[in-house]
């Protein structure tokens, strides 16, 4: 056994077949089902992504009605669910409450049910960090604007809307990423869908993987101003630290969702000030490129997802403790579609290590 090859993290390792997404690292492209994330992001509200994940095809309109009115009875029966437990589960991080939250969910439960849930309890914890009281759902809302009406206690603005659908759309799928492979797992165990998504979600939280715009923020505010984003990355960097939001598993190009997030965000900013900050990402983004190019000139570490969604959420009030809670609330979908395709298609998995012990 001493000869045998270890693919330490997985790297490049064929798990399983899926049709539901591409990701091609090379190139940097993503497909949803054979649909260009780009175009998808543009236009798509999420129930169609949601459609086109579960269903296999882009929704038509009456299903598209039908998967709204879905996810609206879900996020009532989520609301009704989470009541009696009032702060207790607000009070904790937003992830855990995220994940305990789903594990409420019943056996039986559907994917309408985890979307809704995860919608309801990040909205939950969103207005008891603003200190206002948590309203009830509105079923015939669309999902995201209902998110964002419930997070904040008011009607949100057509723009503002618009710009969560497209971050929802732009991370609800991404091939077999750590969190999905997680998910993958537990459903490949026979486990019923809530517990494979409270697995991803719990995988999902790690600072190499989902965690990463709080900390991207945190980086543009020590940058403060452009001119000093080279001088900071080069401090980090020969620190051994990474910088957060760039480098990827797969893409070897900039990942494309960093191209979509920032296009977004440039349409929806209006103030100077909001400007001024995507300038001063902008800044970082090009600071750190060069840097990393230096020094692993081998391995292309570009911007990835966790860059812009940091600036996208920071648009949307959203405060940073929960940016990694609002990905899991789009990431629940591509669990479920995994979870449906574990559970037709799939062997339990069970690698094996080689043993080094006594
Ligand atoms: N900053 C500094 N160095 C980085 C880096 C980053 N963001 N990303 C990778 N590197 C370096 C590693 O230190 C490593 O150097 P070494 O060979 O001298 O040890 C080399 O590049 C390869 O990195 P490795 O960790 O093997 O790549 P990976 O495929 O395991 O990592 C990430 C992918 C995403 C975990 C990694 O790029 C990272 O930590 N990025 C920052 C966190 C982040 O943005 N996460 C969100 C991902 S969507």
């Amino acid at each position: 056994m001493t000869s045998a090859r270890i693919h330490e993290g997985l790297e490049g390792v064929l798990v399983a077949k899926t049709t539901l997404s591409s990701v091609e690292g090379d190139v940097g492209r993503l497909t949803i089902r054979g649909h260009l994330i780009e175009s998808l992001a543009s236009e798509a509200p999420y129930e169609a992504m949601v459609g086109l994940l579960l269903d296999g095809a882009l929704p038509p309109p009456e299903r598209l009605r039908e998967l709204q009115a879905q996810l609206g009875a879900a996020r009532v029966r989520a609301y009704a669910r989470l009541a009696p437990l009032g702060r207790a589960v607000r009070s904790t991080d937003p992830m855990r409450s995220l994940a305990t939250a789903l594990s409420l969910l019943p056996s039986d439960a559907t994917p309408a049910d985890a979307i809704g849930m995860a919608g309801v309890a990040t909205a939950a914890w969103l207005s008891k960090a603003r200190g206002i009281t948590s309203l009830a759902p509105e079923p015939e809302l669309p999902h995201a604007q209902d998110l964002l009406r419930l997070a904040r206690g008011v009607a949100p603005t057509p723009a503002a809307t618009r710009l969560l659908d497209t971050y929802l759309v732009t991370v609800a799928e991404h091939g077999f990423n750590a969190s999905t492979f997680a998910a993958r797992v537990t459903a490949s165990t026979g486990a019923d869908l809530a517990s494979a998504v409270v697995s991803g979600v719990v995988t999902l939280s790690g600072p190499l993987h989902g965690g990463a715009p709080g900390p991207v923020l945190d980086m543009l505010d020590a940058v403060a101003t452009p001119e000093h984003a080279r001088e900071y990355v080069r401090a980090e960097l020969a620190l051994g630290r990474r910088i957060m939001g760039m480098g990827h598993r797969v893409y070897r190009a900039r990942d494309p969702r960093a191209f979509v997030l920032e296009r977004a965000l440039a349409a929806y900013q209006r103030s100077d000030v909001a400007n001024a900050r995507l300038e001063l990402a902008r800044a970082v983004e090009q600071a750190a490129e060069a840097e990393l190019a230096r020094l692993h000139p081998e391995r292309p570490l570009r911007a990835n997802v966790e860059f812009y969604t940091a600036l996208l959420l920071e648009a949307l009030e959203v405060p940073r403790a929960a940016f990694t809670a609002i990905f899991a609330c789009a990431r629940v979908a591509g669990y479920a579609a995994h979870y449906a395709e574990q559970r037709r298609e799939g062997r339990l998995i069970r690698p094996s290590a080689l043993y080094v012990g006594p």
